[in-house]
């Protein structure tokens, strides 16, 4: 009788599979680059960009209307010399009385648009090559019915399902083809190795006392040590990071685009609270800025499109209807989900941190502007108040009051150093109602 290791057949089959599949995806992924690579002749996309943002985006969107008209499709609207004079100096040409130019600059009276005389024919092909990129995948909103390029997404799934169910029916037929095998075998009178009856592991387990003995003790001291922990985790929320109904990113507007904490947390400075801003301190920027163009985080999903929608939710809250530049009246609040939240018995004051204490944000929220979604940094637990009043020194300098406080005490107690505790931080009354 010979021995037949049926196992290399299965091993094959699975390396065809794989082999199968590699080319597969390979293939959808260089279909992908080539879709992605615009279709552009003349100048070079990523130097108009830079040329763009830095002469023109504060004036114009690719796609929309701003301060001046979209530059997307232009060049079928005019000829090259005829764009290349008009952003020289647009001026000149309306003086002149060139009729597209008159007529342009009737439709957007009152803003007349700033000369570039530096620029060359090169840079402006640039700029131009840069703004007829084709606008892929529009963001799906109610009102831009994205047709045939929203359909991207959905057969994306689609591929995806596909890819699935592919991958289950090789799946069975490989078990198909395995138990066959075996049947083929036996039906020739192959014998195969098999392995030699065991115990289960359960019963030799069972039947062994002292490895119960130690896994009883072993699991007694790890769920004590969980519901320890857990019960002294109650009502702190340390990291504590909820859905926003509009995300907003912190990592973005603080952090890389380096806006002020209190240019939106205004009331830190002067109230016990620092407060939300109100969505028309929002609409400050927003108003030209309803695309976004920064980095993407593709990894965890946030696409260009994807921070774009949520400008668009903005948009919808406040009512602004980008296609006319205006607000319709119509407005839904925004609920923002409360993060940070000392029970009603403790008494928190953020001017008197902020402003009298010269506290950075830093110190009790984190490097917030490394957040794409904000957290709940410290604990926010008695202790935690108590820690910092008993560390931290007061700032005496160019303080009058303080440097009267800090001389008695002083005197009183020979220290060289003030504390927040030492100036009453530690009392319950001071933080307790
Ligand atoms: C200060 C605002 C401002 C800046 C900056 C600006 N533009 Fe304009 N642009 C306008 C306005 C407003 C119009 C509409 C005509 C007018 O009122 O002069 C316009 C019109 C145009 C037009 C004619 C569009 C059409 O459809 O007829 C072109 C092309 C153009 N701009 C290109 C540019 C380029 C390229 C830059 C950057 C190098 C630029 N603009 C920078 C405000 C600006
Ligand atoms: C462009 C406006 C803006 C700027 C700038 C900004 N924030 Fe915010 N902040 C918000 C909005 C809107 C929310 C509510 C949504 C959320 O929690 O993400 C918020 C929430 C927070 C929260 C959580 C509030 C809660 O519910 O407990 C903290 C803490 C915070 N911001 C701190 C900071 C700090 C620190 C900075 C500066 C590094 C900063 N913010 C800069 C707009 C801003
Ligand atoms: C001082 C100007 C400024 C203010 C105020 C501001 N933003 Fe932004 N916002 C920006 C800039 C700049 C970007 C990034 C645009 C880009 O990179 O293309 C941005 C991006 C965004 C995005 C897309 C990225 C993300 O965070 O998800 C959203 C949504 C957004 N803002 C919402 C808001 C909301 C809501 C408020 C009010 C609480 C607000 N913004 C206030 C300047 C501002
Ligand atoms: C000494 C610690 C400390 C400092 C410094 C501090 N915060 Fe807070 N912050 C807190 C605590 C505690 C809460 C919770 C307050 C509550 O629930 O009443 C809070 C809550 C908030 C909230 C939620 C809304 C509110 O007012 O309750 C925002 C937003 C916020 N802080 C922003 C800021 C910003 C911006 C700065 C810097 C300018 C700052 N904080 C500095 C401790 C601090
Ligand atoms: C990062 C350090 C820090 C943390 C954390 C902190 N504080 Fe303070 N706190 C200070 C400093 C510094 C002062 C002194 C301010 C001054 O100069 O009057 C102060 C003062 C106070 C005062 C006024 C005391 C007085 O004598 O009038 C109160 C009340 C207070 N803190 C409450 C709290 C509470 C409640 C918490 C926790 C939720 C907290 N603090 C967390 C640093 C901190
Ligand atoms: C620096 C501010 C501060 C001082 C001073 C302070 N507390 Fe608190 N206390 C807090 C905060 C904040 C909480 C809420 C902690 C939480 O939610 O986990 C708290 C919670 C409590 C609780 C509820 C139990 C708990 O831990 O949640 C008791 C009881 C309490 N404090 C008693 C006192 C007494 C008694 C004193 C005076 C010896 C005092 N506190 C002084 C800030 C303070």
């Amino acid at each position: 009788m010979k021995k037949v290791k049926h196992r290399n057949l299965t091993n094959r089959l699975s390396h065809t599979l794989l082999a199968f599949l590699l080319a597969f995806s390979t293939l959808s992924f260089s279909q992908e680059v080539a879709e992605a690579a615009p279709a552009n002749g003349g100048g070079d996309v990523a130097l108009g960009k830079t040329l763009f943002n830095a002469n023109c985006a504060a004036c114009h969107k690719r796609y929309n209307k701003s301060v001046g008209p979209a530059l997307h499709g232009v060049t079928s609207r005019h000829d090259l010399e005829w764009i290349y004079s008009w952003i020289k100096n647009s001026a000149a040409m309306v003086k002149s009385g060139d009729a597209a130019a008159v007529a342009i600059f009737d439709e957007y009276n009152g803003s007349p648009m700033t000369a570039f005389p530096a620029l060359s024919n090169g840079d402006i092909d640039n700029i131009l090559a840069y703004a007829e990129v084709v606008k892929t995948d529009p963001v799906p909103t109610a009102t831009t019915a994205g047709g045939e390029s929203s359909a991207g997404g959905v057969s994306n799934n689609i591929i995806l399902g596909i890819l699935a169910l592919v991958f289950l029916m090789l799946f069975v037929m490989l078990l198909l083809v395995n138990k066959t095998l075996r049947r083929i075998a036996e039906a020739n009178g192959v014998e195969y190795e098999q392995q030699e009856k065991r115990l289960p592991i359960w019963k030799a387990f069972a039947q062994n006392q002292f490895l119960v003995f130690v896994t009883a003790i072993l699991l007694l001291l790890s769920s004590g040590y969980f519901v320890y922990g857990y019960l002294s985790q109650i009502g702190v929320d340390q990291g504590y990071a909820p859905v926003q109904p509009i995300h907003f990113s912190h990592k973005i507007h603080a952090g890389a685009n380096e806006i002020d904490c209190t240019f939106c947390h205004s009331s830190a400075r002067t109230s016990k609270t620092s407060g939300i801003p109100s969505l028309n301190v929002c609409m400050n920027c927003h108003k030209n800025i309803s695309d976004y163009a920064g980095e993407e985080d593709l990894e965890k999903g946030y696409t260009k499109d994807f921070y774009t929608g949520e400008i668009k939710k903005l948009y919808d809250a406040v009512g602004w209807d980008e296609e006319n530049q205006r607000y319709t009246g119509e407005t839904e609040p925004v609920e923002w989900v409360r993060i940070h939240n000392l029970p009603d018995f403790a008494y928190f004051n953020h001017s008197q941190h902020v402003t009298v204490a010269g506290v950075d944000c830093k110190k009790c929220h984190g490097l917030v502007e490394e957040m794409e979604i904000v957290s709940q940094f410290a604990p926010l637990t008695m202790g935690w108040c108590i820690d910092c009043h008993r560390e931290t020194n007061i700032n005496v300098e160019s303080n009058e009051y303080y440097t009267k406080i800090h001389a008695e005490l002083s005197k009183k107690y020979g220290v060289d150093k003030l504390t927040a505790a030492q100036m009453g931080g530690l009392e319950c009354g001071k933080c307790h109602y």
